[in-house]
């Protein structure tokens, strides 16, 4: 079989020989029921009949993977699809830096490997319950299709996780593949795993803040995860980096869109002070105040899925060879961490400083970094679009230790400009730097559904491309279907 293109013949699309490998196939064939189930129960609600026009992977050659069509969403081919072996790939980093990669699980890495796999794929599943209900507001069909877009890759992202799961760690991975479909976002008694999978998602400005900033989370824990010794691992999460990116074309195209129209609306009202709140509010559109502070909130979230600066478990991650940095192979040192250092924001006697640790046990901060250098180059694009409306404002990215509740600044209140603060200075600021509850309703009495072919919600900017280069009036769902 060509290793690049997917097998559409047994009943789960795959490029890793299922039809060779009964008992995987066996097992995931019993736990496609339970995913349709979980879909229907918590997937885009109201949508399930409509046709959607979709991208589905064809091949996981990076030059024309996908083909588009129209779908029902629970008919979507969910499938198993692995970047192409690398023939003689060594391990990148860790302690069995320049090893042959492994085919195998190691046995004595399996319980921290398999971790690693449910924590990543409890997100997937996650986000598509956090969407659920967008898809009755959304600002036009062109929205609404990559919502569903991105949910039906994320379906697809935990089919990948659960693939390892079943295939690598027997009984324990059958298991955890079932209590992936047995959490849910926000429960009380069986939440996710992570806190920013457990949040709402209330409106469409939440969803493109999510994609943006927390999707990139999951890039840059795909991108070290793809780092992996384990071969299989790293392949799998090659792939869904590829799909990745969309999502958070999304993010940033929708709230880029959302500061297009507001400086546009602004100028056209001759509203040259960006914090005229009220009546910016009153031309319909998201003044940039309050999407500064969606951006508040939505960065520091996502902070905390990177854990604590300082870890011993992200060591003992790097050590194994199982987790790696970003774009490690690209990396000019020894790989090992031995005796390097890096420097790590911290609290010391009261003041915020940076303190060089081991790098071992700072992984986590690196990557947080890269991840922040990540933020801000979509940021200064999104500058660039105020900037050329001529409205007079910049959007920032708050300290990194403002509004935490993971690590080194959990305990303590900082501003935004990063100065530490007492907790009445911090109550009596803080509705400047996050969304209140009347901001929240307000964007929300924007809602409004746009349903017709071509049109666009008031408080948001057509998108200058169509999705596969469709015009501009394509009907990118048919919901009376
Ligand atoms: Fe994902
Ligand atoms: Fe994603």
């Amino acid at each position: 079989m060509d290793i690049e293109s997917v097998d559409y013949s047994t009943k789960i699309p795959n490029n890793v020989n299922l039809v060779e490998d009964r008992q995987v196939l066996r097992a995931l064939e019993s736990w496609h029921p339970g995913y349709i189930d979980w879909w229907m129960d918590m997937g885009p609600e109201g949508f399930q009949q409509a046709l959607v026009y979709l991208r589905t992977a064809v091949s996981v050659d990076p030059k024309g993977w996908a083909k588009f069509d129209y779908v029902k969403m629970p008919e979507y081919r969910w499938g198993i699809l692995l970047a192409p072996k690398e023939e003689g790939r060594k391990i990148p980093f860790g302690h069995h830096f320049g090893e042959p990669a492994w085919q195998d699980v190691p046995g004595e890495y399996r319980a921290m490997l398999r971790r690693l796999v449910v924590i990543q794929g409890d997100t997937e599943p996650a986000s598509v319950e956090q969407q659920r209900h967008l898809g009755k507001t959304a600002p036009s069909l062109y929205d609404l299709r990559n919502v569903f877009q991105v949910n039906v890759e994320e379906g697809r992202h935990l089919w990948a996780m659960v693939y390892i799961l079943q295939k690598y760690f027997g009984r324990d991975g059958r298991e955890e593949a079932g209590e992936l479909l047995q959490r849910r976002s926000g429960s009380a008694d069986k939440p996710r795993m992570l806190g920013a999978f457990n949040e709402a998602t209330p409106d469409w400005l939440s969803f493109y803040m999510f994609t943006f900033f927390t999707d990139r989370d999951g890039k840059m824990q795909l991108e070290s995860l793809a780092q992996s010794g384990f071969d299989p691992l790293s392949r799998t999460c090659r792939f869904m980096l590829t799909e990745e990116a969309h999502h958070m074309f999304v993010g940033e195209t929708g709230v880029g869109r959302t500061i297009q129209r507001t400086c546009e609306a602004m100028r056209a009202a001759g509203i040259e002070d960006p914090h005229d709140i009220d009546r910016i509010r009153n031309l319909g559109v998201i003044d940039l105040p309050t999407i500064q502070k969606k951006l508040n909130l939505h960065y520091s979230l996502s902070l905390d899925l990177f854990g604590s600066e300082v870890s011993t478990n992200a060591a003992n991650a790097f050590n194994a060879s199982l987790k790696g940095r970003f774009q490690e192979t690209k990396i000019d040192d020894d790989h090992r961490l031995e005796h390097a250092t890096y420097p790590v924001l911290k609290l010391v006697n009261g003041e915020i400083k940076r303190v060089d640790e081991p790098a071992l046990t700072a992984v986590n901060m690196r990557l947080r970094d890269d991840y922040t250098d990540d933020c801000q180059r979509g940021l200064d694009r999104w500058n660039k679009v105020i900037g050329k409306t001529g409205v007079n404002f910049k959007l920032e990215l708050p300290h990194v230790g403002f509004h935490r509740q993971i690590g080194e600044f959990k305990d303590v209140k900082v501003s935004p400009a990063g100065v530490l603060l007492d907790d009445s200075a911090w109550s009596r600021a803080i509705g400047k730097w996050l969304p209140s509850k009347d901001d929240g309703e307000f964007i929300v009495s924007l809602m409004k559904p746009v349903s017709e072919p071509g049109q666009y919600a008031d408080w948001i900017s057509p998108p200058r491309l169509g999705i596969d280069n469709k015009p501009g009036d394509f009907e990118y769902v048919k919901i009376a279907a």
